[in-house]
């Protein structure tokens, strides 16, 4: 018998992963220089070789599915995830553009079953194999699915986009390095193996190393639109979920005002947010 608990556990669960479905989907829409540089570049390394199927792991809202089937004009894309509700977003979005029919969602929890697919040839893992109990088992696995001469592109980040100055204004100076602070802290227990040696790991598994790129990013929001406004609120928000145990009260209160709709201190009234940061990203081939 389902209980009252497990219902607003369920709907708990079911907001946590819209919020987080929309914070991709502006992490792909703010930061589409980057999305395209960094698949475009995935397209050319795989220019001569197979291309019939390929895989998104870790798929989230299909910000890699849907741009991979556009380049990959004849291939089936497989959008995996252990979220029912990314994948639903994911089938939408694949109807809308006309992709149904070569866009297939499998709901698997990757820390609990491999699931049976027929030969891999590109495999693209965004942001997602830091989310792993044992990523080293499911690259272990990969690489069995994998087609000899197949390639994986794992596209990765050491440190999260920053946004706000040093100095807000108003508030103690360093917020967000405050933040960032409490928030590394955090994931050193519930992500431990966020920033690892991706390259490495992956070589360890059998492929062979092709190349490694960082993506830079530096982006100016007065030239984004709103939508970089409202990723800062959506990021800042979950950080503040995330850090706010180890926040002071007046950093709380600095954040608060930052995040309050259209309030005067509001993200939405600054004219200074920066978005900057880096993702990595690691080819290799199955030999
Ligand atoms: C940060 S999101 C990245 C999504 C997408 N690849 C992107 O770059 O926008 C990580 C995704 O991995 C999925 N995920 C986490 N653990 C997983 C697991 N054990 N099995 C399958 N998917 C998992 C989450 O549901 C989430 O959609």
């Amino acid at each position: 018998m389902t209980s009252m608990a497990d219902h607003h556990g369920a709907a708990h669960d079911d907001e946590s992963q819209a919020h987080l479905a929309e914070l991709l989907d502006l992490d792909a829409e703010v930061l589409c220089a980057y999305w395209t540089d960094a698949l475009s570049w995935v397209r050319r390394a795989a220019t001569g070789t197979a291309r019939v199927r390929i895989l998104d792991l870790g798929a989230g809202s299909g910000t890699g599915t849907i741009p991979l089937a556009q380049r990959f004009g004849d291939a089936e894309v497989i959008a995996v995830d252990t979220s029912e509700e990314m994948l639903r977003r994911i089938r939408v979005k694949a109807l809308d553009l006309g992709l149904a029919g070569r866009v297939r969602t499998v709901r698997a929890d990757l820390d609990v079953v491999w699931p049976a697919f027929e030969p891999i040839d590109l495999t693209w893992a965004s942001m997602s194999l830091h989310h792993l109990t044992d990523p080293d088992e499911v690259l272990g696995q990969l690489f069995t699915t994998m087609r000899s001469g197949g390639l994986v592109a794992v596209a990765e980040f050491s440190e999260h986009l920053r946004f706000l100055p040093h100095d807000l204004g108003f508030g103690r100076p360093g917020l967000e390095e405050r933040c960032l602070a409490a928030l590394s802290e955090e994931h050193a227990h519930s992500l431990p193996e966020l920033g690892s040696d991706w390259s490495g790991r992956l070589q360890a598994a059998g492929f062979t190393l092709v190349a490694e790129r960082v993506f830079a990013i530096e982006l100016d929001p007065r030239h984004a639109g709103d939508s970089a406004a409202r990723y800062a609120q959506r990021w800042l928000g979950r950080l503040r979920s995330g850090a706010a145990d180890q926040l002071a009260d007046e950093d709380l209160e600095t954040l608060g005002a930052l995040l309050d709709g259209d309030g005067p201190q509001s993200l939405t009234q600054r004219r200074d947010l920066q978005i900057r940061g880096c993702r990595t990203v690691t080819l290799a081939r199955r030999p």
